[in-house]
């Protein structure tokens, strides 16, 4: 298929060989309504260069321009307006939809570079609760955005498994702790050992010293201290697993902190090496002057600390993966950290830190009264998903009782639903800003949710059902007349675009958009015109739109990790 948007830039390229092909991708415009044509160029800018007023320039660009994608390039004052050649357009599409049909918009942008994406990364013997699914949902996007435009993934698991604390919960555990008991319900009982360890160690300081101990054992390969960590690793990781498993959330690696811990040593020293560690109280220390606050690298009882690991974490994870990109999707209260984190291997003289990318977010609260919980004041993120699946399943029930019928896989779709209806809400706002979780605005049908956009590809599914619709039927190009019918092709066009830019800024939310205004647009289009009309030659043409519209809905689903059922 053209880029038409490439032959516009290109076209202006040639006549202004002074800006170059990003700046003019920057001006363009699209303009908001057809008779004003598919792409405007504002000539503004150029009146300096050139010492003409804008409209004149834009003028004799017009006469010079010539390229048969384009029925005209006119002027309007200073606007440089495109028409794209409708039949040409129609069937370029048509012929990359008959030849790609699922994988419409697939490209090999990426060229198999390798993209590390780190998402997740609960901490261990700490409820994965509501705070962790922005992190895990956005990560598996970015995943899955990337593998369609052709990258390498390495999806890991960060798993915070180490650290003194490990030292407090062994300590705790000897104490007061009961191997049934834990083993029943995991997570809930090891927080409240740690609790309880935190609370007592007020009165009691002498336990800190034992847990401090324990943690040193722990780094030394004390069988007991290690049986237990494994232990508390264990039990947590079957935890998170059941809600990876429900979210359907992969990983390759769950390589958590504990992993690099064999690698701090050779990290300390090569830091030494390099001359960037000075001593401060004791302890080893990066002094970034004024630029940053000074980091901790090594305390003054000589353990480790959180940045130490990421250290040999980046270090590894360069030497293993050789990556493109290495991306941290981690809230955004760690930007002072991630900052440095890349000073540090900067002053070390490694340019690949500028690979490093921190994809922050900002945080969900609830709104009041939306979950119970279960104890404290945690909300467990798998209370949510399944109270989001149970929700929908009242709604189907509704509705196989209006309808007296029953459906054919109600348990399944309410999973789909549900779960999606969460992913989508997550995925629907710049990733930086902090937004409310709501039921009401979750699961509802109507709107700007994942039920709706579902909803409209099941819709269409069912059309092409009816309509008998096989994708090598010869089309004729010239039955797709309507503004309507060139605005939905326009949109399809772009689809690849939308990937990439979602791509480039990290930001899965402008596929989310795209595909609701994409729903939108189709069912206004529907509304108003039959698909299965009398004329074969229209109905023909009108089932392969209504396929490119359903076969781009569910990739866009899918680039969320959200499923697309055929029947809702
Ligand atoms: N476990 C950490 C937390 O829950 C997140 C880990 C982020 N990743 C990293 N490489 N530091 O806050």
């Amino acid at each position: 298929m053209h880029n038409y948007r490439n032959e516009v830039i290109e076209a202006i390229h040639g006549q202004c060989p002074d800006l170059d092909l990003d700046q003019i991708d920057q001006l363009i415009e699209l303009p908001p309504s057809s008779d004003l044509g598919d792409f405007a160029f504002p000539c503004f800018s150029l009146a300096k260069t050139y010492r003409k007023n804008p409209a004149m320039i834009a003028q004799e660009m017009a006469e010079k321009i010539d390229n048969p994608l384009f029925d005209k390039v006119e002027n309007k004052g200073p606007y440089l307006n495109f028409f794209i050649n409708k039949e040409a357009f129609t069937k370029d599409i048509f012929q990359d939809l008959q030849e790609k049909e699922e994988d419409f918009g697939k490209t090999n942008y990426g060229d198999q570079r390798t993209i590390v994406l780190e998402y997740s990364s609960p901490n261990i013997a700490k409820p994965f609760h509501i705070g962790h699914i922005r992190t895990t949902v956005i990560g598996d996007s970015l995943k899955r955005i990337s593998n369609f435009l052709g990258f390498k993934t390495i999806a890991v698991n960060h798993l915070g498994d180490y650290g003194t604390q490990f030292g407090m919960m062994i300590e705790a555990y000897l104490r007061w702790g009961d191997h049934d008991v834990i083993e029943k319900n995991p997570i809930p009982e090891l927080v409240k050992l740690y609790v309880r360890i935190n609370e007592e160690a007020k009165d009691q300081p002498e336990l800190l010293d034992n847990a401090r101990n324990w943690f040193v054992k722990l780094e030394n390969q004390d069988p007991k201290a290690v049986e237990l960590w494994e232990w508390f690793r264990k039990v947590s990781l079957e935890e998170f697993q059941r809600v990876y498993k429900l979210l359907d959330i992969e990983f390759d690696y769950y390589t958590g902190e504990s992993f690099y811990s064999p690698m701090l040593k050779d990290t300390v020293d090569l830091m030494e090496e390099k001359g960037v560690l000075t001593d401060s109280q004791g302890a080893r220390i990066v002094d970034f002057g004024d630029e940053l606050p000074p980091a901790i690298i090594i305390k003054k009882d000589g353990s480790s600390i959180y940045l130490t690991r990421d250290m040999a974490t980046a270090l590894y994870r360069k030497k293993e993966f050789d990556f493109y990109k290495s991306i941290y999707v981690v809230g955004s209260q760690q930007s002072l950290h991630f900052q440095q984190l890349k000073a540090i291997l900067k002053k070390m003289g490694y340019d690949w830190e500028e690979d490093m990318i921190h994809v922050a977010f900002g945080m969900v609260s609830l709104k009041e009264g939306t979950m119970s919980t279960r104890k404290g004041k945690v909300v467990y993120l798998e209370d949510v998903l399944n109270k989001a699946i149970n929700k929908v399943d009242d709604i189907l029930k509704e509705r196989e009782e209006s309808r007296g019928e029953k459906m054919e896989d109600r348990e399944k779709l309410a999973r789909e639903v549900g779960i999606g209806a969460v992913k989508f809400q997550e995925l629907f706002n710049q990733r930086i800003k902090d937004y409310v979780f709501d039921w009401d605005q979750t699961l509802s049908f109507e709107g700007e949710t994942g039920p709706y956009v579902q909803y409209t590809h099941a819709r269409i599914c069912s059309l092409l059902k009816k309509g008998e619709f096989s994708i090598q039927d010869p089309v004729d190009e010239k039955a797709l007349g309507l503004p309507e019918e060139q605005e939905l092709l326009m949109k399809l066009s772009r689809f690849t675009d939308i990937v990439i830019d979602a791509h480039e800024k990290h930001e899965p939310y402008f596929i989310t958009r795209y595909i609701t205004d994409l729903a939108k647009t189709f069912n206004k289009y529907y509304t108003h015109n039959q698909i299965n009309t009398e004329d074969p030659k229209v109905k023909k043409a009108r089932l392969l739109l209504s396929y490119g519209i359903k076969t781009v809905i569910a990739q866009g689903l899918n680039l969320l990790g959200i499923h697309a059922p055929e029947k809702m």
